[in-house]
């Protein structure tokens, strides 16, 4: 991704906005449903039959692999277009407001390539140990598919996420400005059983994983992870992983920064230090002022963002009974709490978290509440079970100044007018 332009278009900038307002009512915990339906007043899309209830539909023949209904265009990737020069060394975003519970669907995964998406015969498809082991091996796809395999959930974030917004609001829409994470379910085998079977010598200490596609993508990874989780997987949500996801092959880097997650996967060579290659050196490393660059930082940290309401997401119900709802996540392991607030961050309720949550992986929130019609900056902050606290905006940047583009896990505002339209806003 391209550094961004040292001043932000004036058309793309939003305002920064003193909540000198006092915005504290507007919270009821009544969970009763105002709804506005009268069996009194005949609605023929009731009361008198429809043409999807009177004609015969397709039969079964029509769809042998399934897509969305014609209504739901809205949800699907999308790009920005002057972020890159070019769409095969791009991205686009998951559309994160038109999606619900914790899983990604594998079409609406967003993608990072570096040199296009390769496509890969799984005959032609090769895995190669090589470096600091007793036996260099070569397997073929069959020859991976016969070990033990596990099924796991787990987020992949790039660390360029967010990045847009060091500087200040930028991206109008959650899509744009959090939609490069994905969760998705993979089916694999534990790396460390693929290592031993060459067997490691003693010094090894880092793994280089390679991909096959055009950017030669390679990252230093210790060799403590790549004993712990890493996964070599061959399927993501239960199908073959997609060609835009690593096609028939990618390492799966729990918690770890995106960039780490080698698509495409056909090599992984042992060594005793780090390669310091450009993904690890010029990239994905974060510029302070001071000068010096932080680097290695894997974990993703702590994060959080309200998907609903969002600019994407306005609410179009009027005041009443109104559904917010997000996604947290934390590299380290499970989210134990989700705090919103509704006053731009001077009060703070604590969410309610869906129970079905995993390491590693994302976490659904909502918060149900009475909405008067005042405007409101709606927050949240997501804090994790080792006790990890998600930073204000100010507060990321009096740690790490705003040279960097790269691991911004700061807590997102969004402005939501009387009228119900919601802008990307930051407050002070
Ligand atoms: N692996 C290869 N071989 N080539 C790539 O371009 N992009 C990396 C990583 N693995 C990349 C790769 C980056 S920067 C990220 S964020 C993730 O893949 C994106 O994974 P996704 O496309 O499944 O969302
Ligand atoms: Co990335």
């Amino acid at each position: 991704m391209k550094k961004p332009k040292d001043t932000i278009d004036s058309s793309r900038r939003r305002q920064l906005i003193k909540t000198g307002m006092a915005v504290t009512g507007g919270i009821s915990a009544s969970l009763v449903v105002a709804s506005k339906a009268n069996a009194a007043t005949p609605d023929p899309l009731i009361t008198e039959i429809q043409d999807w209830n009177r004609y015969l539909g397709d039969g079964v023949d029509a769809r042998p692999y399934g897509l969305p209904s014609k209504f739901e265009t809205d949800a699907v990737r999308r790009d920005v277009a002057w972020l890159t020069a070019d769409p095969k060394a791009s991205v686009n975003f998951t559309p994160l407001h038109k999606l619900d519970g914790i899983i990604t669907p594998n079409g609406l995964c967003f993608e990072r390539h570096h040199g296009g998406v390769a496509e890969i015969a799984p005959s032609s498809h090769r895995l190669m140990i090589n470096g600091l082991v007793n036996n260099p091996l070569v397997f073929t796809m069959e020859d991976l598919m016969r070990f033990p395999r596990e099924n796991h959930l787990y987020f992949l974030e790039c660390a360029a996420n967010t990045g847009m917004e060091w500087r200040g609001a930028q991206l109008n829409g959650c899509q744009f400005t959090h939609g490069m994470v994905h969760n998705v379910m993979y089916s694999g085998v534990k790396l460390k059983h693929v290592l031993a079977e060459a067997g490691l010598k003693g010094n090894a200490k880092w793994l280089l994983p390679e991909g096959a596609d055009a950017s030669h993508m390679t990252r230093s990874i210790p060799i403590e992870k790549g004993l712990d989780d890493c996964l070599i997987v061959t399927h993501m949500n239960g199908e073959a992983l997609r060609p835009e996801q690593g096609y028939p092959l990618r390492l799966v880097v729990p918690g770890w920064e995106g960039n780490m997650w080698v698509k495409w996967l056909r090599r992984i060579e042992v060594g005793d230090k780090p390669w310091h290659h450009r993904e690890e050196t010029s990239k994905y490393t974060d510029l302070l002022e001071d000068g010096t660059a932080r680097r290695f930082t894997w974990e993703m940290e702590v994060k959080s963002v309200i998907t609903n309401p969002s600019p994407q997401a306005p609410i179009n119900h009027g005041r009443g009974q109104t559904v917010l709802t997000g996604i947290a996540w934390s590299g380290y392991g499970r989210v134990k709490r989700v705090d919103v607030s509704i006053d731009g961050g001077r009060n703070w309720t604590t969410a309610r978290l869906d129970p079905h949550s995993f390491s590693k992986s994302l976490h659904r929130f909502y918060f149900d509440f009475d909405w008067d019609g005042r405007e409101l900056f709606l927050q949240s902050r997501a804090i994790d079970e080792f006790g990890h606290v998600q930073p204000t905006k100010n507060q990321l940047r009096a740690a790490r100044g705003v040279n960097s583009i790269y691991h911004n896990n700061s807590i997102q505002t969004w402005h939501v007018k009387n009228d119900g339209v919601v802008e990307n806003v930051e407050v002070s």
